[in-house]
C-alpha cells in the first residue's frame, strides 16, 4: 500500500472525511466557534420602523417607528410613531429625536423603564394588556395630556406620509453674538395629517402588517414625494417665568396665539433607502448629538435621553457604532478615537495623542453655548402636577376609554382613579 496514492488500496481511500493528520472531520463547511454570531438585536423600543433620505438644506435621513412592539408588528397598533431625523450638516450630525405628538407621558426619566414595562406585553403571557397600562399610569397623571392624543383618532396614523413630527423638548438656538432662544420644532405633513378609525385599521393591518413602511417605499419610488413643513415656535427665555406653567416641561405645549408657529422650511423625502439593514437597523439617533447653535434645555427628561441613547446604542450596535455609514457624519472630522471592536476607521499616522507639534490639526472655532449659573438643592423632586389643555373628539375619545377600563383586571380602584381624572 502506498500511502501516497489515491487508490483502492490507498491510504487516501478513507470514505469519510480526514484532517491530513488522519482525524476525522464531521463537519468540512463551517469553522468552529464560540456561540453563533447573531445579527444585531432590535430596538429595545421603536423597533418597528421605516427609513428614507432626502433634503432639507441639508441632506436628512429620517426613521418613523412605532414604539412598543417587535420588529415586525403590524403598523396599525394605537401607539405613539417616532419621528427621529438626523441631519448630516457642514458641521456635524444633528439629530432631532421627536414623535408625532408634541408631549410625553412623564417628566422623569428614572420612570422611563417601568412606563416601557408597563406598556410592553405581560412578561407572563407576552400580551400587551391594559389593565396593567393604566394600573401603571393611575399613578402618573402628568401622562393625561399625552393620552388625549393617543386615545384621540390621530392614536393610529394612516402611515408615516400623513402625520405631524415633533421635537417635543424645548431647545436652544443661539446666535452668534451668544444670544440665546428658546425653541420648539414642529413638522407638518403638505399632504395633510389622517388617521385610521378602529375598523379602518384593522382591514389595513389585516390585509398587510408593513403598510406604512410599503407606503412610505412606494411613494418615494413613484416620484410621490413626501413633504413636511418645518416650523419653530421661539421664546425669549427672560420669559420663562412669566406662564403659569413651566415652559420646559414635556407634558404641556406652548399656545400658539402666544408664540406662534414659523415656518422655517421644507423637508422632502425623495430617496428611498439603500439596504434596510445599514439605514435602518444600523441607524443611531441621539438627542445629544448637536451641532454649534442647537443647545439643549435644562430639563430633567431631556438630560436623561441625552446619555441613555448611546448607552443602549453601544450595547445594541457596539461601541463604534458612530463609525458605521449611516451614523458617521458626512464631513471632515478628525479626533483621537481609535481601535477598539468593530474599528473600521484605520488610520497610519503615528501621532494619536493632543497636543502634538506632528499634528496640524488645530482647535476649532469657538462658538457660544449658553451660560448658565445652576444652583438648587440636590433632591429627588417630585413635580407638581400643573394645568394641560384637552383637545377631543368626545365620543370615540370616551369608547376607547370605556374599552380599556372594561379590562377585567382593571380593578374598581383603578377604573375610579382614570375616571375622577377624567372628570
Ligand atoms: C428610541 C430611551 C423619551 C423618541 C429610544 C431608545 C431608547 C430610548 C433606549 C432606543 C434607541 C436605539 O436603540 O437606538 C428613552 C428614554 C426616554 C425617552 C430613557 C426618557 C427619559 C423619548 C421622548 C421621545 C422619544 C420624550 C420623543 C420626543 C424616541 C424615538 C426613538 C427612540 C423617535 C426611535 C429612534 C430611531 O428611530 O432609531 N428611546 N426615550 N423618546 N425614542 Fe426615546
Amino acid at each position: 500500500m502506498d500511502p501516497y496514492k489515491r487508490g483502492p488500496s490507498s491510504a487516501f481511500n478513507s470514505p469519510f472525511w480526514t484532517t491530513n493528520s488522519g482525524a476525522p472531520v464531521w463537519n468540512n463547511n463551517s469553522s468552529l466557534t464560540v456561540g453563533a454570531r447573531e445579527r444585531i438585536p432590535e430596538r429595545v423600543v421603536h423597533a418597528r420602523g421605516a427609513s428614507a433620505k432626502g433634503f432639507f438644506e441639508t441632506p436628512p435621513i429620517v426613521r418613523f417607528s412605532t414604539v412598543i412592539h417587535e420588529r415586525d408588528s403590524p403598523e396599525t397598533l394605537r401607539d405613539p410613531r417616532g419621528f427621529a431625523v438626523k441631519f448630516y450638516t457642514r458641521e456635524g450630525n444633528f439629530d432631532l429625536v421627536g414623535n408625532n405628538f408634541p408631549v410625553f407621558f412623564i417628566r422623569d426619566g428614572m420612570k422611563f423603564p417601568d412606563m416601557v414595562h408597563a406598556l410592553k406585553p405581560n412578561p407572563k403571557s407576552h400580551i400587551q394588556e391594559n389593565w396593567r397600562i393604566l394600573d401603571f399610569f393611575s399613578h402618573h397623571p402628568e401622562s393625561l395630556h399625552m393620552f388625549t392624543f393617543l386615545f384621540d383618532d390621530i392614536g393610529i396614523p394612516q402611515d408615516y406620509r400623513h402625520m405631524d413630527g415633533s421635537g417635543v423638548h424645548t431647545y436652544t438656538l443661539i446666535d452668534k453674538a451668544g444670544k440665546a432662544h428658546y425653541v420648539k420644532f414642529h413638522w407638518k405633513p403638505t399632504c395633510g395629517v389622517k388617521n385610521l378609525l378602529e375598523d379602518e385599521a384593522i382591514t389595513v393591518g389585516g390585509a398587510n402588517h408593513s403598510h406604512a413602511t410599503q407606503d412610505l417605499y412606494d411613494s418615494i419610488a413613484a416620484g410621490n414625494y413626501p413633504e413636511w413643513k418645518v416650523f419653530i415656535q421661539v421664546m425669549d427665555p427672560a420669559d420663562e417665568d412669566r406662564f403659569d406653567f413651566d415652559p420646559l416641561d414635556v407634558t404641556k405645549t406652548w399656545p400658539e396665539d402666544i408664540l406662534p408657529l414659523q415656518p422655517v422650511g421644507r423637508m422632502v423625502l425623495s430617496k428611498n433607502i439603500d439596504n434596510f439593514f445599514a439605514e435602518n437597523e444600523q441607524l443611531a439617533f441621539c438627542p445629544s448629538v448637536i451641532v454649534p447653535g442647537i443647545y439643549y434645555s435644562d430639563y430633567k427628561l431631556l438630560q436623561t435621553r441625552i446619555f441613555s441613547y448611546s448607552d443602549t446604542q453601544k450595547h445594541r450596535l457596539g461601541p463604534n457604532y458612530l463609525q458605521l455609514p449611516a451614523n458617521a457624519p458626512k464631513c471632515v472630522h478628525h479626533n483621537n478615537h481609535h481601535e477598539g471592536f468593530m474599528n473600521f476607521m484605520h488610520r497610519d499616522e503615528e501621532v494619536n495623542y493632543f497636543p502634538s507639534r506632528f499634528d496640524p490639526a488645530r482647535h476649532a472655532e469657538k462658538y457660544p453655548i449658553p451660560t448658565a449659573i445652576c444652583s438648587g438643592k440636590r433632591d429627588k423632586c417630585i413635580i407638581n402636577i400643573m394645568p394641560f389643555w384637552l383637545r377631543l373628539r368626545q365620543e370615540r375619545f370616551v369608547k376607547r376609554w370605556i374599552e380599556a377600563l372594561s379590562d377585567p383586571r382593571a380593578k374598581y380602584e383603578i377604573r375610579s382613579i382614570w375616571i375622577s381624572y377624567w372628570s
